[in-house]
């Protein structure tokens, strides 16, 4: 099989190619990826070396290039992560969003289109997409696959305009496609834009620890393998047209996640846990803040038999160590740009991290 794969420059992406390329010798891989602020090239480096595993940088959002890349590639497999994925800067600036989410979406689909054709056989076109897209939930309840779309910010309309056009490619042109809409992951290779990273890595340095609002806000986190894992699943044995939800049951408030990270750290570099907890200071809401997510994966725990491999405490202390012991990777992505980002965003250099 060849495995057109977008965004593998990025957090889950490289950690999905991480697991495919090695596992699968007999079929090959190409990482798709515009090389964004996002993108880290330190983490594919160790794919570098594999015959099965090569690097195109294309850019979604211009048609040429992605018809070009798809008919060099000629896949039978596309998994799309390809995205801008962080909200706070959709909403200081939407329009690379509309860009790489929608318009990226619709070449992507389009150039499929065009060089598969009629074949329905053997081919699979896998959206990655968010629990972000249902909106925000109250106290109780969780999403299943019919909760109607209702997304609060530019990045959480985007992502959910590229599932209807994913869906409509289905209905419409007869493509196999699938979906999976998941909950917030954390683990390796996370840019330290994002919440756990940042926090890891602040609390690491003896750097302030923000937390936005009073740190209510509640996620269901999820190890970015068993995502990877689930992906997995879907492209080998998910039904075409379907959508999954995929989630942990793991939710915690984001106080509850700094407080589990400070006493990660702490045990892990011997500090005490009340100087590492010193390092927390509250800051200014998102405006639009949706105040719970939660999942409801019992699809994709039935059908496709799938349930998640990591506790939220073993994850995240295979997390802690991971950051704490790949200095090189974390100062590759805590670059000229991020911190150009953080001034701009919060008026200061300090690195600062949120959820999504
Ligand atoms: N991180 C999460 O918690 C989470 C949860 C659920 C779903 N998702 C979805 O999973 C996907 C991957 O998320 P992530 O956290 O790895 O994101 P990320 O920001 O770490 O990586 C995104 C990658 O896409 C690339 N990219 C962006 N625009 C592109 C374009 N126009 N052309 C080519 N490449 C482009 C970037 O360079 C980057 O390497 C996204 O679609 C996101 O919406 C993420």
């Amino acid at each position: 099989m060849r495995y057109l794969v977008t965004g593998g420059l990025g957090f889950i992406g490289s950690n999905f190619l991480h697991r495919l390329v090695p596992s699968r010798p007999g079929d090959s891989f190409v990482n798709v990826d515009c090389c964004s602020y996002a993108a880290n090239p330190k983490s594919v480096e160790s794919l570098e070396g594999c015959a099965n595993y090569r690097f195109v940088r294309a850019d979604l959002a211009e048609a040429a290039e992605v018809r070009e890349v798809v008919g060099a590639v000629e896949p039978d497999v596309v998994v799309h992560f390809a995205a801008e994925s962080h909200v706070d800067r959709s909403i200081r600036g939407p329009e690379s969003f509309l860009k790489s989410n929608v318009v990226g979406t619709f070449n992507l689909l389009e150039a499929v289109r065009e060089r598969w054709g009629a074949r329905r056989d053997g081919v699979r076109f896998h959206h990655v997409s968010t629990d972000e897209v249902f909106g925000s939930l109250g106290a109780e309840g969780a999403f299943n696959e019919e909760t109607p779309y209702d997304p609060s910010s530019p990045y959480s309309a985007t992502k959910a305009a590229s599932d209807h056009l994913v869906r409509a490619w289905h209905r419409t042109f007869g493509i196999p496609v699938t979906i999976s809409n998941c909950s917030n992951n954390y683990g390796p290779r996370q840019h330290p834009e994002k919440l756990m990273p940042l926090m890891i890595m602040n609390a690491a340095a003896g750097k302030p620890l923000p937390v936005y609002g009073q740190g209510a806000n509640v996620r269901d986190w999820l190890h970015v393998e068993d995502h990877c894992a689930a992906i997995e699943l879907i492209v080998d044995k998910g039904t075409p047209g379907q959508t999954y939800n995929v989630g942990g049951h793991g939710e915690r408030t984001n106080m509850q996640v700094v407080d589990a990270i400070c006493e990660a750290v702490a045990k892990e570099t011997g500090r005490s846990l009340a100087s590492v907890r010193d390092q927390i200071r509250f800051v200014q809401d998102r405006p639009g803040h949706d105040f719970r997510y939660a999942i409801d994966p019992r699809r994709i725990e039935r059908e496709l038999q799938w349930s998640p491999r990591w506790s939220f405490e073993d994850g995240l202390r295979d997390t802690v160590r991971w950051y704490l012991a790949n200095d090189a990777w974390c100062a590759s992505a805590v670059n000229e740009e991020y911190h150009a980002w953080t001034q701009t965003h919060y008026g200061t250099s300090q690195t600062e991290g949120q959820t999504s």
